[in-house]
């Protein structure tokens, strides 16, 4: 789908959107279409329907025989200072959902903003356009017996605005975002055939173009640091393991402040999850193909840092790992040395996602002093139980961390809630046999349990872990998220990076 922004006029071809506010009343772009089109807005609006100029609402009309327009679509802003850049980008990706379903080819939006909207008309375009962009994403490369009916119809969405060249110039730095949340879609919808260690890591190498500097660790190197944590889960795969180290070198000025110690990202990369010697069931397991979402969303964000060149330094880490069952791999049981020297007992192969944070968050703390860790995992079924498909995980040792992540979660529609951290917690993984062990006694307070697990690889660094496990992948539409894949994560972070840690 192409985008673009024109000044507004008389729309040739295709649907024609503009706005209603609440309570039926027209924008000015509706009073003037009304006008053009002899009064078959005002004619709709004032037959029964559902349409009241909601939020979220749209009320397609007929086009009239006076104007080429195939259709015109009124589009609900609700009350005239409500909207806001969440409710703009919702609109637009219901347009799109609205148009394609309806077979439109092409599509003028002409949305005004009030006055009193806490967003201006520029921005407003940009907005909209940006939802649109989220809404059209689709994966479907393996799909090759499509008929034209099942492919989306729209092809050319047109922005009408005063001042289009700078309604494109605000939609730039959106249109990068909506990028780097492709790559992190396409990379999580992939296959395990197709993504696996190797192949991920070499996904994450090609940021090199942007100016990323990329380093992959293979078997040896992690030998050689001591991750046996991380090797344990993935010695039953024929495919071996990598860890890759993304660095953007983004700060202003140099020296040893706070200002140039790098935000660090660290991603679980499970390729795929059988389980392992503790298999999982069959049903469903085709999902552990998104177990590398964390990972995924970690390099989706390290592109867009770097894409759109933010000013700080910023480090991305992935753990690499495809988790299966084998002659060669790990029993329930066995007890691993991990990097930080703490010995585990992994009675139960199927916890292996924080097996391989344990030795990845513990290397990036070492080598790279932080000022802040960042994980992100779909670590637990048990968030989704807690938390279902609406809100991720938070977990932290620092509250000002914590509310940064709740505020820039709020802001991008990409919530989190958080969830305590607790010494009596953490006594349930200590473990008789080693330092610890990497299930807790029961089935009680799972993703807590599993983010105890996650904080005796930390130290004092402030760290906050995000168990994505029920965000990562939708199997409902949503207005700027078609189901499958989301990206949830890269939005998230890349906000908590500009609104937090850019501007000092
Ligand atoms: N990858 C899974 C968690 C998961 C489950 C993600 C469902 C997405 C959807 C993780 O590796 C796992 O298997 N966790 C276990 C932990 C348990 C053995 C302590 C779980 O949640 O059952
Ligand atoms: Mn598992
Ligand atoms: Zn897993």
């Amino acid at each position: 789908m192409k985008i673009s922004f024109t000044e507004p006029d008389l729309p040739r071809a295709g649907a024609v959107v503009v706005g209603v506010w609440e309570g039926k009343v027209l924008t000015p772009a509706a009073r003037r279409l009304d006008e053009a089109a002899g009064g078959v807005i005002t004619r709709a609006l004032s037959a029964p329907s559902r349409f009241g100029g909601k939020k979220d609402e749209l009320l397609p009309i007929v086009g009239p025989p006076n104007l080429s327009a195939s259709r015109i679509v009124l589009a609900g802003l609700g009350k005239p200072d409500s909207p806001d850049a969440r409710s703009l980008q919702r609109l637009g990706g219901n347009l799109v959902a609205h148009l394609n379903g309806a077979g439109e080819e092409e599509a003028t939006l002409m949305i005004d903003v009030a006055e009193e909207a806490p967003i201006g008309r520029t921005e407003a375009a940009a907005e909209i356009a940006f939802g649109a962009q989220l809404r059209s994403y689709r994966f479907d490369k393996y799909k090759t017996k499509q008929k034209p009916e099942q492919k989306p119809s729209l092809a050319r969405l047109t922005v009408a605005t005063s001042g289009a060249s700078a309604a494109k110039r605000a939609y730039q730095p959106l249109e990068k975002t909506a990028a780097a949340v492709f790559l992190t879609r396409d990379l999580v919808s992939e296959p395990a055939n197709v993504i696996y260690p190797e192949t991920l890591a070499a996904e994450a190498e090609r940021l090199g173009a942007l100016g990323v500097e990329v380093e992959i660790l293979d078997e040896r190197k992690m030998q050689e640091l001591g991750m046996n944590a991380l090797l344990a889960v993935g010695q039953g795969s024929a495919r071996p393991p990598r860890v890759v180290v993304m660095q953007w070198h983004g700060a202003k000025g140099s020296g040893n402040g706070e200002r140039t110690q790098p935000l660090a990202f660290v991603g679980k990369g499970v390729t795929f999850d059988t389980g392992g010697i503790s298999i999982k069931p069959a049903a469903g397991m085709g999902d552990m193909k998104w177990d590398m979402a964390g990972s995924a969303v970690v390099i989706g964000l390290m592109r867009l840092l770097a894409a759109r060149k933010a000013a700080l330094n910023a480090v991305g880490l992935v753990g690499l790992v495809e988790n299966m069952p084998s002659g060669t791999a790990q029993r329930p049981g066995d007890i691993v040395t991990s990097m930080s020297g703490q010995t585990i007992e992994v009675l139960n192969t199927d916890a292996e996602g924080r097996l391989v944070l344990a030795d990845a968050l513990w290397y990036c703390q070492d080598r790279f002093k932080p000022r802040l860790i960042i994980d992100l995992a779909t670590l637990t079924g048990a968030v989704i139980v807690a938390l279902g498909h609406h809100r991720a995980g938070l977990f932290s040792n620092n509250d000002e961390l914590a509310d940064r992540l709740i505020e820039a979660g709020k802001t991008v529609g990409e919530q989190v809630w958080r969830l305590p951290l607790a010494e009596s917690y953490d006594r349930e993984i200590d473990s008789d046999a080693a330092d610890v062990k990497n299930i807790g006694g029961g089935r009680a307070a799972g993703s807590i349990v599993g983010a105890q697990f996650l904080q005796r690889f930390v130290n004092d660094v402030p760290w906050a872990h995000l168990d994505i496990a029920g965000m990562a992948w939708s199997t409902k539409d949503a207005p700027t998220v078609p189901k499958g894949a989301t990206a949830f994560g890269v939005r998230l972070l890349d906000r908590l990076v500009s609104q937090y840690y850019e501007k000092e």
